[in-house]
């Protein structure tokens, strides 16, 4: 039976959605037996963490934290699924204006609380988004698809 790779993601004036896209696309390479539901950070919730095998997060960096849409995610959830998803792997996605660095750390934080596993180290776009950019995007989603599938996370 497949696994479950869940992407969240918020995006505000649309760089972050083509990120999500991005690894959207590389986690549903024909090679890989995934399924995959991406979602935007106001429309997943705690079924959502409990289907996942894995996760990726991804949101803009506002005033050197994570967007408030995926904070108030991790609020919405934390003590419905505490006991239930720990060690479920997981890495990040940030397309940020100059910085991104308060973003990852912020999420990172609250994945230690989850008892979640960072698995693959972060896409961090500061600045405008470029093809390549879009490639190393790809790359995560394919790398995690992979690694769950393969069950070696
Ligand atoms: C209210 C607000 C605060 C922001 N704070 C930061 C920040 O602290 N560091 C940073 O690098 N970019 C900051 N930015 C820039 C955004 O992270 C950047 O524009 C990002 O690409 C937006 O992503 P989106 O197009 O997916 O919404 C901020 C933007 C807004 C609107």
């Amino acid at each position: 039976m497949a696994k479950h790779l869940l992407i969240i993601y918020h995006s505000k004036t649309g760089k972050n959605g083509r990120m999500a896209e991005s690894v959207n696309k590389g986690a549903c390479h024909p090679d890989v037996d995934i399924e995959v539901r991406l979602l935007r950070a106001a429309e997943a919730g705690v079924e959502d963490l409990l289907w996942a095998d894995g996760i990726l997060f991804g949101t803009p960096e506002n005033f050197g934290y994570m967007s408030g849409a995926l904070k108030d995610f991790f609020d919405r959830t934390f003590y419905e699924v505490e006991g239930q998803v720990d060690g479920k792997p997981y890495s990040m996605f940030v397309g940020a204006g100059n910085d991104g660095r308060g973003a990852l750390a912020a999420i990172r934080k609250i994945c230690i609380g989850y008892n979640f596993r960072e698995v693959q180290d972060p896409v961090l776009i500061a600045g405008d988004l470029k093809d390549s950019d879009l490639d190393r995007c790809e790359e995560l989603g394919l790398a995690m698809a992979a690694g769950i599938d393969a069950g070696v996370f």
